[in-house]
């Protein structure tokens, strides 16, 4: 994050005396990414440090470990997350549906929030959702963000939250990155913000709206996720959100996808123009997140809208639809559809897509969807992604398709 933020009661100079509560010292948590090197916040914590666990910590009664198939064959496989049924709650409704190494991805599906008085920190990675349909509330020590569908939203790696629906359910893609989520870096001037250029405005985020600090005793049940998705139960001894203030560049925010503006060319534009976020230092490691937004087809006159054949080797492509409006896998997918196509195969439009395409020179489609690109990070598919995948996809270049042939 480049947009450095400031919010609530705390001492004009960093690591100073501090009084929120008279006669009571307040005392200071640094929140940062990369260690010590990378965007940081500092919070004023009004009584308690953060650290004041009153329990033993002990394993939760559930995980999240994603369940990979190992023996899966290697091919591009399509999943229908709009069969996966709304069950379990906020917290605990996780279906992984790959992993690599950095990175891996999950669908949310509930109709319930957070158990309550129940709080989560993931451990292990930086989190990003992109909300499908449903909104809620996602209150953090940093305050509250009110999320509704198309936003995505990212919460940086330990931060303590939780999550309560403000409509009947919740339909989210979730992505989680050990590295950190950033604007790509490529869109930043050297004063940090984002060039005019970029099809991104850093300042079109939303930012937590913080609370009155809970300045109250108990027993408060925070999940910690740690590596390898094991989850661990930890319970302090005061409220989590005892925060009288924070300032920084590391916080949880909402950006929605439709404030990427799209850059048109008069010719076809390969996807790093689509790119809204990436994680680590792209493309040695870490992922390029793309969002297709509606935007204008290339217009010079011998133009072919559809994409090419592509065969990224070093990069794996995960792809949310979130209509069925994409021009290149139309009759394909359905809103929700996921394809996954692993870099060491070339994949394409669909049958006669290509030709077809020719009609929507200089047309504004009405296509959404989100894109992940991994680098060096190859993903295995889950046990739980392959229910919801279509058996037939791997043949599906080389049939009838939406009464487009596959010849
Ligand atoms: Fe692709």
């Amino acid at each position: 994050m480049a947009l450095i933020a400031k919010q609530g009661n705390l001492p004009k100079t960093p690591h100073t005396e501090f009084y929120v509560i008279p006669d009571v010292l307040a005392l200071e948590e640094i929140q940062g990414s990369y260690g010590f090197s990378g965007a940081w916040s500092r919070k004023i914590h009004v009584r308690n440090y953060p650290t004041q666990v009153i329990k033993d910590p002990k394993l939760a009664n559930f995980s999240f470990a994603p369940r990979l198939e190992s023996e899966a064959p290697f091919q591009p496989y399509l999943i229908h997350s709009i069969n996966i049924p709304y069950e379990k709650d906020f917290l605990t409704g996780r279906i992984y549906l790959c992993a690599g190494t950095n990175s891996n991805m999950s669908i949310i599906k509930t109709e319930k929030s957070f158990p309550k008085d129940t709080y989560f920190k993931n451990g292990e990675h930086h989190e990003l959702f992109f909300i499908q349909e449903g909104e809620g509330v996602l209150a953090s020590e940093f305050g509250e963000l009110k999320f509704k569908k198309n936003d995505y939203i990212i919460v940086p790696k330990a931060t303590t939250y939780r999550v309560d629906l403000t409509s009947k359910k919740v339909w989210a893609l979730l992505i989680e990155s050990k590295l950190p989520i950033e604007w790509p870096a490529h869109y930043m001037n050297q004063s940090g913000q984002a060039h005019m250029a970029a099809p991104v405005v850093e300042t079109e985020i939303e930012i937590p709206v913080l609370q009155p600090f809970k300045d109250e005793k108990g027993e408060f049940l925070v999940f910690v996720k740690a590596p390898c998705g094991k989850v661990t139960e930890t319970v302090l001894g005061h409220h989590p959100f005892d925060v009288s203030g924070w300032e920084g560049a590391l916080y949880p925010f909402i950006f929605p996808i439709l404030n990427h503006h799209g850059i048109a060319r008069e010719i076809h534009t390969a996807p790093p123009v689509h790119q809204t976020f990436q994680s680590g230092q792209v493309p040695h490691n870490g992922f390029s997140l793309c969002s297709f937004v509606p935007q204008m087809e290339g217009w010079h006159p011998k133009e072919v809208p559809a994409p090419y054949a592509h065969l990224n080797v070093d990069s794996d492509e995960f792809m949310f639809f979130c209509n069925g409006s994409y021009g290149a896998r139309k009759g394909i997918i359905q809103d929700g559809s996921i394809t996954l196509h692993p870099g060491g195969i070339a994949h394409s439009p669909h049958g006669l897509a290509a030709r077809k395409s020719l009609d929507s020179r200089g047309q504004i489609s009405n296509r959404l969807a989100v894109m992940l690109d991994t680098y060096f990070d190859p993903l295995v598919i889950t046990k739980d992604a392959l229910k919801y995948a279509d058996s037939d996809y791997a043949t599906s270049w080389n049939r009838a398709v939406d009464g487009v042939t596959g010849t």
